[in-house]
């Protein structure tokens, strides 16, 4: 037990158990929330984090326990729930609008009370404007200002950050800084321990839906939450941190992909990334550095003005089916619109960009399917009662590993990974990132886009180093070390030949 600030707590859970068909995604658990603290909420995908959350907000009805609340909660959920086809205004204002003095709703003033409002948030856009239009971050700001605005006591955020670009988190912080220095207490879901011990007072750690452990943050060593995360004991943590890289068996063989001069105005100009068989390049730079759009040329998703793209030295024609059937694959960034099929099976979500190499003469093997499923499930550790599970009644980090397990079974020759990690918890990402490696063991030539620039160093072989559109660099073997790419990043060039090749 910690040692206690004379406490008042403003939500009280105790024995709360809640099932779902089979799964028991809470057992037993205790909870409390105190007034005016950040507390962090944490565990593996799948661990009962967003359960948790909507039993506390009344959307779910617990089986058993007990649930005590003082004060008005507001919530920002992990995915977005608010009207896309309303402006912006009236989703901010919903059910609180201004009036005029006849009772009905002043929308001049709303709409002008929006914008000044959503400006705080660094939002710029056109308030009348169906919330739809905006980007999935900023209508994550949205979402935020509403909570914020209801004048809540208790303001809870399930991972406000995963679908936020890095300027859109600091913002996100801040505001979340504010909130507390007005007494607000908050719940703060993220698998990003940097925010974490950035800004929370106290944590909860949930696996399997049992509360393993609570108390203060600071002082606990990061390895130690993430032991209790994963169930796993400092030690075996500690060793399995360690994959030796840089075993490079292909060092000289020809570069499967060779991308020349990529230019697609006014977003990149002039790109050029190599990869060879085994490689794993990554992709460096800020928020508009063009790391999303050099990916989305290579599999011919962005039209160019000019530059080549060769996949083991013959021309791809500028189509995604083209680079497709060259080998060539991608995972998204944006995988809420370009992703998961909800109504769909786990199986048929991950079998889908697959399907046309499984079935011959328009027959599909299910035993093949079957087959491939069970090992991306197995391997990538999502979190399901049957592949025959509806993907939607997944936890939003098991919904994104099965995106990638969709690419990964598509056996592509090069394979362009646009933030893969996003949203998956830290015992998730070893795998994923351990998988990525075993990949290119294979032979896959990777493309990897990060916006976490430990995951760069520790993943790639190799670094190309973006800034505004152009290639400001590229570090490898020793170079590769923070200090290096925050220099190239950033980059005023140096005369220092150790440093970052500017071109
Ligand atoms: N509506 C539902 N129907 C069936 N199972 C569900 C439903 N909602 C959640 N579950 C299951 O409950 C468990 C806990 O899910 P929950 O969404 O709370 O996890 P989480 O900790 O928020 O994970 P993540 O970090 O991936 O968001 C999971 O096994 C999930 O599949
Ligand atoms: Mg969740």
């Amino acid at each position: 037990m910690p040692t206690e600030i004379p406490s008042s707590p403003v939500i009280e859970v105790a024995g709360v158990t809640k099932t779902f068909a089979g799964v028991q995604a809470l057992r037993d658990v205790d909870f409390t929330l105190q007034r005016g603290e950040i507390h962090a909420l944490v565990g593996e995908n799948g661990a009962g984090k967003s359960t948790l959350i909507k039993v506390l907000t009344g959307i779910h009805t617990p089986d058993a326990g007990r649930i005590t609340r003082d004060g008005h909660i507001s919530t920002i959920y992990q995915e977005v729930n608010l009207v896309p086809l309303m402006s912006v205004s009236a989703n901010l204002f919903l059910g609180r609008e201004p009036r005029n003095r006849f009772g009905l709703i002043d929308r001049a003033r709303r709409d002008a009370d929006a914008a000044e409002l959503l400006r705080g948030y660094g939002i710029t856009a056109d308030v009348s404007s169906p919330l739809g239009t905006l980007a999935v971050g900023e209508q994550q700001m949205v979402a935020l200002a509403r909570a914020v605005a209801a004048e809540a006591d208790v303001v809870i955020m399930d991972e406000p950050t995963s679908s936020l670009e890095p300027r859109e988190v600091e913002t996100l912080l801040g505001v979340v800084q504010k909130l507390h220095e007005e007494g607000i207490a908050i719940i703060y879901v993220s698998h990003r321990m940097d925010e974490l011990y950035r800004i929370c007072d106290t944590v909860t750690v949930l696996r399997d839906g049992v509360n393993v452990h609570s108390g203060p943050l600071k002082e606990l060593p990061r390895i130690e939450l993430v032991s209790l995360m994963l169930g796993r004991s400092v030690k075996e943590i500690e060793n399995h941190g360690t994959t030796a890289f840089g075993e490079d068996h292909h060092a000289d063989a020809e570069p499967v992909l060779e991308a020349t001069g990529l230019t697609s105005k006014p977003r990149i100009n002039g790109v050029s990334v190599a990869i060879r068989p085994g490689e794993v390049v990554g992709l460096a730079g800020l928020l508009g550095s063009g790391r999303t759009e050099t990916a989305k040329a290579i599999i011919g998703a962005l039209p160019i003005d000019g530059g080549t793209v060769l996949v083991a030295g013959t021309p791809v024609p500028r189509t995604v089916k083209a680079a497709t059937r060259a080998g060539i694959s991608m995972l998204a960034e944006d995988r809420k619109t370009e992703g998961i099929i909800p109504n769909l099976s786990v199986r048929e979500n991950i079998v889908l960009a697959a399907l046309p190499r499984l079935s011959r003469f328009g027959v599909t093997s299910r035993s093949k399917q079957d087959r491939i499923v069970d090992t991306f499930i197995k391997r990538l550790r999502i979190k399901v009662s049957s592949p025959e599970q509806k993907v939607a009644e997944l936890s939003g980090g098991n919904q994104q590993k099965v995106l990638l397990a969709r690419w990964l079974c598509t056996e592509p020759r090069i394979l362009l990974l646009d933030e893969p990690t996003r949203g998956i918890d830290v015992g998730a990402k070893a795998e994923v990132q351990a998988l990525i490696d075993e990949l290119a063991r294979e032979g896959l030539a990777v493309l990897l886009i990060s916006s976490e620039l430990d995951e760069l160093l520790d993943g790639a072989d190799r670094l190309v180093v973006l800034r505004d559109g152009s290639v400001a660099g590229e570090l490898e073997g020793d170079q590769l070390t923070r200090e290096h790419v925050l220099k190239a990043i950033a980059a005023e060039v140096t005369d220092d030949s150790d440093h970052a090749s500017t071109h």
